[in-house]
């Protein structure tokens, strides 16, 4: 069953009578219980590709203009606001690489995490709540969690307020969960631990989950299915396994390329992709990713390449190197 549809979605910076494309008509489908990875260097539109299907882009600077968010069958862009925030947080979550930009920084934790239960649950007590809460955060391995829950977000470490959030999240069972970069800003140690907390628990849950992250390496251990995104648009999909085994566009390869590889004699220099993400504005015909490719021909210059067995290039399998 299909959790989350995205069909030719479009969103642009709007300023005055100035419109840039960030997000060029993206397509990409979860299925219940399915994580997916979003992979690609940072400006790509990941986040915006999340914030849209939360109905969180920062409007109206930024506005979806374009394409089909259909979730559990929903239809969102038609959707009215009030309908729309009953899902955020209930049905959909997501967690954001910061938690402090999505904690209240004057407000206890605790009371931040009930009223998520005074806006969705309203009929239950406040002894049920609490019962509630204390359980979602022994979940995600919150210890002394009465003491927690009076805390102020900053008293927490990087890596509990990270867990708090999590916690928030999932607690009321989404069907989806969007997470974006959420272990970046943590240690390396703490990183790993987050990553084995959420795909325990949604696992456990059959929580589907939106995986964003600049790392394809994270995603190893993580995702079912990878897609990548260069430019505002999504230039290669497949299953884990296929992607790392035969990664068919260019740009997967030279992620790949990038990731630290630990079973490998230290290099003198990491191979990483030469040149850098186009910014919004600047035009670039054909493929997006022509000026950065080694593979690069006349017509990759001219013409835009088609999503085809899960790759959009137009010389997609062996790498030239
Ligand atoms: N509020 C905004 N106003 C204008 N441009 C934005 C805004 N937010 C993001 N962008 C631009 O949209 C593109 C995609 O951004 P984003 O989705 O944040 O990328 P990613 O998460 O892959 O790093 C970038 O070029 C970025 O500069
Ligand atoms: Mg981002």
């Amino acid at each position: 069953m299909s959790i989350l549809r995205i069909n030719a979605l479009q969103v642009h910076a709007v300023d005055g009578e100035h419109s840039v494309p960030l997000l060029r008509g993206v397509d990409l489908e979860i299925e219940a219980g399915e994580t997916v990875g979003l992979a690609g260097e940072s400006g790509s539109g990941k986040t915006l590709t999340g914030l849209s299907v939360m109905g969180l882009l920062p409007q109206p600077a930024v506005q979806l203009t374009g394409g089909e968010l259909v979730f559990q069958g929903q239809p969102l862009t038609t959707l009215p606001v009030r309908a729309r925030q009953q899902l955020r947080g209930a049905s959909m979550s997501m967690v954001f690489q910061e938690p402090m930009t999505a904690l209240n920084p004057v407000q206890r934790v605790g009371l931040q995490l009930s009223e998520l239960y005074q806006i969705h649950r309203p009929e239950l007590s406040r002894a049920l709540v609490r019962r509630q809460l204390l359980q979602a955060l022994s979940d995600v391995g919150v210890s002394d969690a009465e003491r927690r829950l009076e805390a102020y977000p900053h008293e927490l470490s990087g890596g509990l307020r990270q867990r708090m959030m999590i916690a928030m999240a999932l607690a009321l069972k989404p069907a989806l969960l969007i997470c974006d970069e959420p272990t970046t800003a943590l240690d390396v140690t703490i990183q790993a631990q987050v990553l084995d907390l959420i795909r325990g628990l949604t696992r456990e849950m059959g929580t589907a989950v939106l995986f964003i992250t600049h790392d394809l390496g994270v995603l190893a251990e993580l995702a079912d299915r990878v897609a990548v995104m260069y430019g505002g648009v999504i230039v290669e999909q497949q299953p884990i396994d296929a992607l790392f085994e035969r990664p068919q566009h260019p740009y997967t390869e030279g992620l790949m390329r990038s990731i630290p590889r630990f079973d490998h004699a230290p290099r003198l220099r990491l191979d990483i992709i030469p040149g850098q993400v186009p910014q919004a504005n600047e035009s670039v015909l054909g493929c997006r990713f022509h000026p950065r490719c080694a593979r690069a021909t006349a017509r990759c210059q001219l013409e835009s390449p088609k999503m085809d067995h899960g790759v959009a290039c137009h010389h997609p399998g062996q790498a030239v190197c």
